[in-house]
C-alpha cells in the first residue's frame, strides 16, 4: 500500500475530489495547510534577491491506496489539480505499512 500526499491549491479541492471519487478512491482526509515552494510563496524573485518566507494557504490531501492504484491517483490529481501555473503543489508517495478500519477490524487492502 501508498500513502499519497498531495500538496493542492485550495479552489482545486472540489475538482480533485471528484476526478479521485470517479476512479474509485473510497476515502481522504483533508487538511488546511500552509506553505511554500521554490518561489518562498512569491510569484517572482526579483533579480534573485532575498525576501522573507511568505507561507501560502494550500489544501493537503492524504490518500491511502492499494499500491497497484498510485499511478492511476498521481494521474487524476494532476489533471484535476494543475493550472500551469506556479504554485500547483507536489505529490508526495510513501510506503504504508499498515491499516486498519476500526468497525469491521479488516486490514491492510481490505481496509483502504
Ligand atoms: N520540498 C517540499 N517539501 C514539502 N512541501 C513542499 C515542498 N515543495 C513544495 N511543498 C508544498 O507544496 C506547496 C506548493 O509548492 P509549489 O507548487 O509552489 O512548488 P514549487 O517547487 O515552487 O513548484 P512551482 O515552481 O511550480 O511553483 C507549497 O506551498 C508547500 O506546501
Ligand atoms: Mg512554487
Amino acid at each position: 500500500m501508498k500513502l499519497v500526499t498531495a500538496i493542492i491549491k485550495p479552489f482545486k479541492l472540489d475538482d480533485v475530489r471528484e476526478a479521485l471519487s470517479e476512479i474509485g478512491i473510497q476515502g481522504m482526509t483533508v487538511t488546511e495547510v500552509k506553505g511554500f515552494g521554490r518561489q518562498k510563496g512569491h510569484t517572482e524573485i526579483y533579480r534573485g534577491a532575498e525576501y522573507a518566507v511568505d507561507f501560502l494557504p494550500k489544501i493537503r490531501l492524504d490518500i491511502a491506496i492499494k499500491s497497484e492504484d498510485v499511478q492511476k491517483v498521481i494521474d487524476a490529481i494532476i489533471l484535476a489539480a494543475a493550472t500551469g501555473k506556479m504554485g500547483d503543489g507536489k505529490i508526495f508517495v510513501t510506503q504504508l505499512e499498515h491499516v486498519v478500519r476500526i468497525r469491521t477490524g479488516e486490514t491492510d487492502e481490505n481496509a483502504v
